[in-house]
């Protein structure tokens, strides 16, 4: 079946068409077209999103990326639209919607909302190169680490669609913890990455850090996190300097990436322990971070050898339409489309009843 997926939930336009067959115990999806506008360089100067502006640009550029996606797609009819319809900024998801929802009149076509973390947990089952990925079916139960700008939740599927919510930060998510550290080195938004880079060439210098910033809830009996302590002992940190030099920044980034990476990985060792999970996933932005990605593997390889560890390549870490379509065609394959109107849930949960 040929799908058209819309993603709108924060600073990313995406529309793309995929040709999806197979269903939750293998799948492929071939990418006929994709168009992805990325607005964050115009959100760079208020250091954050900034939502009437996300609106503003969604609107625009949804008809101009739809207009690229369907040439590159070529002949042949849609079956089915997908749209994002929560979590994420409520004023921003309803442009996706307002659009789908036009699309699906003018074309007579059904219109479906998707829950974009459970995009982001299809997205690491998915294998590929850009235009063609493949899922083969996870073994369940599967345990999915949501680190994105909005999230930091740790999530059990034991079966398709069901899920049970473990743990989740009690403050701030992980990815904006990496934003605001960005902001205190005076790197620009969206600076989580470039904490990252500036943390692993540090290491991989082989160099040390003598700061040792506190493990938020590392201790504590649950799976919950907590990142705003963190972020806070960074802020003090920088006032104690008298200048923020390169190396400074440097061993900031490294000494709190450490510290993050050591609670993701302590709470998802609790929570395969817990929950005996056969299969890890990790998704959202922050799964893109190799030190992160790098503590995960060596906890399975260690300590859950028989666990198999799924992180999204490349292509599909940030927000991106091709997963939204990958979730819509699995949830279209099991019979576990909801036929209900579409509305912006701007903190939809996972665990709620999809709606
Ligand atoms: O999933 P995503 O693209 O959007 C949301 O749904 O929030 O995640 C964006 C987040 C941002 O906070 C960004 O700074 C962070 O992911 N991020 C990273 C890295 N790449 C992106 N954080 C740490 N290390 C990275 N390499
Ligand atoms: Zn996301």
């Amino acid at each position: 079946m040929r799908i058209l997926a819309i993603e709108t939930s924060c600073d990313e336009t995406a529309i793309t068409i995929v040709e999806a067959s197979g269903d939750t115990s293998g799948a492929t999806y071939m990418v006929l077209g994709d168009a992805l506008y990325s607005q964050a360089h115009l959100h760079a100067e208020y250091g954050g999103v900034f939502p009437t502006l996300a609106k503003r640009e969604h609107i625009k550029n949804l008809p101009l990326l739809l207009e690229q996606a369907l040439k590159e797609a070529g002949e042949g009819s849609v079956d089915l639209i997908a749209v994002t319809a929560g979590p994420g900024l409520e004023p921003a998801l309803w442009t996706g919607i307002e659009f789908a929802t036009e699309v699906s009149k003018k074309w007579g076509v059904p219109a479906v909302g998707i829950n974009h973390m459970e995009g982001h947990i299809v997205s690491a089952l998915m294998r590929g190169d850009g235009t063609k990925y493949e899922i083969v079916g996870p073994e369940l139960p599967l345990l999915a680490l949501l680190i994105s700008g909005g999230h930091t939740e740790l999530v059990l599927m034991r079966d398709w669609f069901e899920y049970e919510l473990i743990g989740r930060t009690k403050d701030d998510a992980v990815g904006e913890a990496f934003d605001k550290v960005a902001r205190m080195l005076d790197l620009p938004y969206p600076g989580g990455s470039k904490v990252a880079a500036l943390a692993s060439e540090r290491r991989a210098t082989g160099a040390s850090t003598s700061f040792t910033f506190p493990r938020p809830m590392i201790h504590d009996d649950t799976c919950d996190f907590s990142f705003s302590g963190l972020k806070t002992a960074v802020m003090y940190k920088l006032k104690a300097m008298p200048e923020l030099t390169d190396d400074t920044r440097a061993e900031v980034a490294h000494a709190f990436e450490d510290a993050t990476r050591d609670v993701l990985v302590e709470k998802t060792r609790r929570a395969l322990e817990a929950s005996g999970a056969e299969t890890l996933a990790v998704g959202g932005g922050v799964s893109a971070n190799s030190a992160i990605r790098k503590g995960l593997e060596e906890l399975v390889r260690d300590t859950f050898p028989n666990v198999t560890l799924a992180y999204p390549n490349k292509f599909l870490t940030g927000d991106n339409a091709i997963m939204i379509a990958a979730a819509a065609h699995l949830r279209h394959a099991a019979g576990r489309i909801t036929q209900e109107p579409l509305v912006a849930r701007g903190s939809q949960s996972l665990s709620a009843k999809q709606r």
